[in-house]
């Protein structure tokens, strides 16, 4: 029996150019498994605060609940790279308490990477964690854990001026050793310029289709959620066949139908 081998940072970070990079986020062992078997690297998403557990933003999220959602998923898979993101508060504060917090979801998670929203304000912390062996994922443009100081979740770069700031962000986390940048709800041109700055992967959401990669959230693509913005295409129809089954079952136990003979013990 062979020990199938996860993909790892170095592998990610060589997808420069290449192929696309497949990703998508994943909360929970059964899902992930699915996930697994197609995707490159599996985000655990601060987004579940939201998804997850009802929460308005990723604000409230705690290390915790990332550490017990990434443990799951981490063992509901074999092959992909998982990264966990780090929750708003657990790194902001200085490189230190930002190894301390990122160190902890390493060692009690098993995943092999961090992510972390900011650009070049993060680039000190980004640079202290590689160095001591923790690959940091970063994420620029629209980074919804500093949604308050944006006045919401608001698209970037739709005024050119602002395009230089983001493209800094962009190169000042390349150079600090992110090997890789998630780059969110960006105008087209402006994700397609940071694309070519930089010489890691850029993994677009709500971005373009030149990206290095793509992520979705799992729930958005699947149909789960009532609303969706228009970044997400929408692949499955969780959300309608979840509640026709539901309905059919609470049919059938009203009318007795539910359980049937094949599900009793004669
Ligand atoms: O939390 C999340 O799901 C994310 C992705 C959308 C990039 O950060
Ligand atoms: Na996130």
């Amino acid at each position: 029996q062979t020990k199938i081998r996860r993909n790892t940072v170095p592998m990610i970070a060589a997808r420069k150019g290449g192929e696309p990079i497949v990703s998508l986020t994943s909360y929970h062992a059964h899902t992930a498994a699915i996930v697994d078997k197609y995707a490159d690297f599996i985000l655990v998403g601060d987004s579940l605060g939201m998804v997850m557990h009802g929460m308005d933003s990723t604000v409230g999220v705690p290390l915790d609940l990332m550490i017990m959602h990434g443990r799951a998923v981490v063992r509901g898979t074999q092959k992909a790279l998982i990264v966990v993101d780090m929750p708003f508060g657990s790194y902001e504060e200085s490189p230190g308490v930002a190894f301390r917090n990122a160190a902890k979801v390493m060692k009690e998670t098993g995943c092999g990477a961090i992510k972390l929203e900011g650009g070049k304000r993060m680039a000190e912390t980004i640079r202290f964690l590689t160095e001591r062996g923790i690959p940091v994922m970063a994420h620029i443009g629209l980074t919804p854990q500093s949604s308050h100081v944006m006045g919401g979740f608001k698209t970037q770069g739709r005024d050119e001026d602002t395009w230089p700031a983001h493209i800094e962000d962009a190169l000042a986390v390349a150079k600090a050793g992110a090997f890789a940048v998630v780059v969110e709800g960006v105008v087209e041109p402006l994700a397609d310029e940071i694309t070519a700055a930089v010489e890691i992967p850029t993994i677009g959401i709500g971005a373009s289709k030149n990206c290095d990669g793509q992520i979705l959230v799992l729930e958005d693509m699947l149909g789960l959620n009532e609303w969706t913005p228009k970044f997400v295409k929408v692949y499955g129809d969780l959300g309608p066949s979840i509640e026709k089954a539901v309905s059919d079952y609470a049919e059938e136990v009203r009318d007795r139908s539910f359980p049937g003979p094949e599900q009793v013990y004669k």
